[in-house]
């Protein structure tokens, strides 16, 4: 007799993410060199000045539980962040520390969604998106968008999925899996939409500092009046600081959400962790040409990948904007045979190249987009090029 899952449990979809890269550690814990395309994680360190802060804060005792909410230190080098960056006026009271943004959704969507609330999800989407709606008894609406208009949701068919149940929008932008970044026009077409039908909108901002060429990025709440408090921003030192182990994410929403999910999170898991918290002190507060240096090196790494895709027949992909990902169409090779193995779908696909080649990378299943695939180029140039040799090798072995 074992204790029974239950029934919400049972029904959870595993991070396709993490179970890919723990094939590829798999792998290689039998010896083999895997070529890890598949996680959303820079590869850089944790820059010195912010480990540093991270030991200051054990030496200086900083060891105990804090406000579930967060260190007030921290809350208000958020509320300048985006005071400085966006022009954007929170008080401390509207921001919750949480342990990774991960995290920061689930405390949204557990304080603001009843069972059967919709809430609408531009596909593709990054994997734990649907889920974490699921898991609070919550139906997420999934809204296909197209390579061709760059896997933008249009405000047309945003409007057209809204039905009497819809609560909120959940738009990540610049976009994991597709690197896509909306401009001002596009957000204030859909922040009109959000407006007329009185809905509200969790704008995953997690990417808002790595952002290529030409493009810009805008933060939601910026683009008309009214927005703010029918906004939750989503953000974290985890990508932009290089720091997704430390587990520091945030939330700024009107204050009686903060508040609840402040209390939530005080039952749940107490407070983020405290040395953690000192670390991303520093991080906000410190230098910030590290940030500028990381964001070189993802610019070279994604021009190159932009090229290897473009050589390679059969791949396409859409410009990579934002982010750390390219997520190339591999609809081409459906339904052929590449190694002697035939391939029907994205997952087969991903799990050849990886038996096959060595080369880890995400099915698009995954993000609610079959016939693509996700392969993560916060990696070296050296990795990359040798990925994408196999990635080649493995598509030129079609018959
Ligand atoms: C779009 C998006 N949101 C949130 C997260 C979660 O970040 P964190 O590591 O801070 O939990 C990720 C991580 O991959 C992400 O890609």
């Amino acid at each position: 007799m074992t204790i029974a899952i239950s029934k919400i449990v049972q029904g959870l979809e595993p991070s396709a993410t993490l179970a890919m890269s723990a094939k590829a550690k798999e792998l290689k814990s039998h010896g083999k060199t895997v070529y890890d395309l598949s996680i959303g994680e820079p590869d850089f360190v944790t820059p010195q000045h912010i480990c540093d802060a991270g030991t200051a804060a054990m030496k200086s005792g900083f060891t105990k539980y804090t406000l579930a909410s967060g260190i007030p230190e921290l809350k208000n080098a958020i509320v300048e962040k985006y005071k400085n960056d966006y022009t954007l006026e929170y008080k401390p009271s509207q921001v919750v520390v949480s342990n990774g943004a991960k995290h920061s959704l689930h405390n949204i969507f557990f304080t603001t969604l009843n069972p059967n609330d919709e809430v609408i999800i531009p596909a593709p989407y990054w994997v734990s998106y649907a889920e974490l709606v699921k898991l609070s008894g919550a139906i997420p609406v999934i809204l296909p968008t197209e390579e061709s208009q760059n896997f933008k949701m249009t405000a047309k068919h945003f409007e057209q999925a809204i039905t009497p149940k819809t609560k909120m929008l959940l738009l990540c932008n610049p976009s994991n899996p597709t690197g896509t970044v909306y401009n001002n026009k596009e957000l204030i077409e859909i922040a009109e939409i959000v407006l007329k039908k009185n809905l509200f909108v969790i704008a995953d901002e997690i990417y808002d500092k790595l952002v290529y060429g030409s493009n810009r990025f805008v933060s939601f709440p910026t683009v008309c009046s009214g927005l703010q408090e029918r906004t939750i921003v989503v953000n974290g030192v985890s990508k932009t600081y290089a720091m997704t182990g430390w587990r520091v994410g945030w939330t700024l929403s009107p204050e009686n959400i903060a508040k609840k999910m402040g209390e939530l999170q005080s039952q749940e898991t107490s407070n983020p962790g405290s040395i953690s918290q000192y670390a991303a002190l520093a991080a906000l507060t410190g230098p910030q040409d590290c940030v500028a240096q990381m964001l070189d090196a993802f610019t070279q790494r994604r021009n190159y990948v932009a090229k290897r895709i473009a050589e390679i027949d059969g791949l396409t992909c859409s410009e990579m904007s934002g982010a750390f990902y390219v997520f190339f169409n591999i609809k081409k090779y459906l339904g052929k045979t590449l190694g002697g193995v035939r391939i029907d779908n994205s997952e087969q696909f991903c799990l050849e190249l990886l038996t096959q080649k060595q080369v880890a990378t995400v099915m698009g299943s995954a993000f609610g987009c079959e016939g693509y695939v996700r392969a993560s180029f916060a990696a070296g140039l050296d990795i990359l090029q040798e990925a994408f040799d196999r990635i080649s090798e493995f598509v030129n072995s079609c018959h």
